[in-house]
C-alpha cells in the first residue's frame, strides 16, 4: 500500500522545480496526477516525460476560466479529486522597496499577489466542493520568506505571508471535510522561479539573484547544510495530501534545513560547513 494509492492529485505549477518534483513523487506513491501549468514549453517537456500517464492542462491560475476548465478536465478524466497541491509561483526580483520605482509599486504588487496569493485562493474556491465529496486535502506552498526577513523582497515576502494566513482561514472554513495545510520550504535546488514582468525581470530566475551569495549564506546558517531538491520536500507534501493525515489542519510546516534554529553565541553551523 502506497501513500497516495486511490488519490487523484492536481499540482498547480507542475512544469518545473518543486511542482515537477512533487508530480514525480506522487506518481511513485501511487497517485493519479494532473498538472496545471502556464508554460506550453514546460508542458511539452512533461508530455515527453509522462506521456498520457499525467493529465496535462495549460492554464493560468490567476484566471478563473482556466481553473474551471482545469476542473472540468480533471473530472472528465478521473471523475474526482482528492488533493489540490499548490506549487505555482513567481518571485519579486528581491529589490528593496526603496529601489522600486514608485510608478511600478502597484503593478508589482498586483502581479506578485495575483500569482502567489490569489492563484491559491481561486484554486481552493474552484475545487472545494469536489474536495468536500472525497474528504480531500489542500496543500499550499508558502516559504521561509513568510517567517523572517530577506527571503525575497517585500512583495514576495508579504504574498507568502498571506499564504500562511490563507491556510489558517481555509482550514477553519473547510473543516471538517477538507484538510488545509501548507509547506514553507527554504531554498529549492533546480528552481526556475522567474522574476516579475512589472520590473522587466520575467526572464530572470530567482536562482540567478545573486546565487553564490545566497548559497554560501544559506549553507553557513543551515544546520542541515544542503540545498534540498524538490524530491526531498515531496514526502511532506504527499503526507499532507493523503488520507493518512488525520491530525493536522491549518498548519504550515517550516522545512528550513534548521536555518531558523541557528547558532547565536558560537559559530555553530559555520563550523560544520565542509565537514
Ligand atoms: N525556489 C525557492 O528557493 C523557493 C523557496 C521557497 C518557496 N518557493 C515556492 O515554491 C513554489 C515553486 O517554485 P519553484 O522554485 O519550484 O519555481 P519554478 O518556477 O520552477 O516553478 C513554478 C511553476 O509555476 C508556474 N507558474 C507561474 N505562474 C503561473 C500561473 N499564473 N499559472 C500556472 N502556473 C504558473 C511556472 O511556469 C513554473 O513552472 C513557488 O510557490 C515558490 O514561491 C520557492
Amino acid at each position: 500500500m502506497q501513500m497516495l494509492d486511490n488519490h487523484v492529485v492536481l499540482v498547480t505549477g507542475g512544469g518545473s522545480g518543486l511542482g515537477l518534483g512533487l508530480a514525480r513523487h506522487f506518481i511513485g506513491e501511487g497517485a493519479q496526477v494532473a498538472v496545471m501549468e502556464i508554460s506550453a514549453d514546460k508542458l511539452a517537456d512533461l508530455k515527453a516525460e509522462f506521456g498520457d500517464d499525467v493529465l496535462l492542462v495549460q492554464g493560468d491560475v490567476t484566471r478563473t476560466e482556466d481553473l474551471l476548465a482545469c476542473r472540468q478536465a480533471v473530472l472528465d478524466r478521473f471523475g474526482r479529486i482528492d488533493a489540490l497541491v499548490g506549487a505555482h509561483g513567481i518571485f519579486d526580483g528581491n529589490i528593496p522597496l526603496r529601489d522600486v520605482p514608485l510608478d511600478r509599486v502597484e503593478s508589482l504588487f498586483d502581479e506578485v499577489f495575483h500569482v502567489d496569493t490569489l492563484g491559491y485562493i481561486l484554486a481552493a474556491k474552484v475545487f472545494v466542493d469536489d474536495l468536500e465529496k472525497t474528504g480531500g486535502a489542500i496543500v499550499l506552498t508558502s516559504s521561509t520568506a513568510a517567517y523572517a526577513a530577506d527571503g525575497g523582497g517585500l512583495f514576495y515576502t508579504a504574498a507568502k505571508g498571506a499564504v500562511r494566513s490563507v491556510v489558517n482561514q481555509l482550514a477553519f472554513e473547510f473543516a471538517p471535510r477538507v484538510r488545509v495545510n501548507g509547506v514553507a520550504p527554504s531554498g529549492i535546488a533546480n528552481s526556475q522561479l522567474r522574476g516579475p514582468r512589472a520590473l522587466g525581470l520575467e526572464n530572470n530566475k530567482q536562482s540567478d539573484i545573486p546565487k553564490e551569495d545566497f548559497e554560501s549564506q544559506f549553507l553557513t546558517l543551515a544546520l542541515l547544510p544542503t540545498l534540498p531538491t524538490p524530491e526531498e520536500y515531496a514526502p511532506l507534501y504527499a503526507y499532507l495530501a493523503s488520507r493518512a493525515n488525520t491530525t493536522m489542519t491549518g498548519q504550515t510546516i517550516v522545512a528550513d534545513q534548521g536555518v531558523f534554529n541557528r547558532a547565536v553565541i558560537s559559530n555553530g553551523a559555520a563550523d560544520r560547513v565542509g565537514k
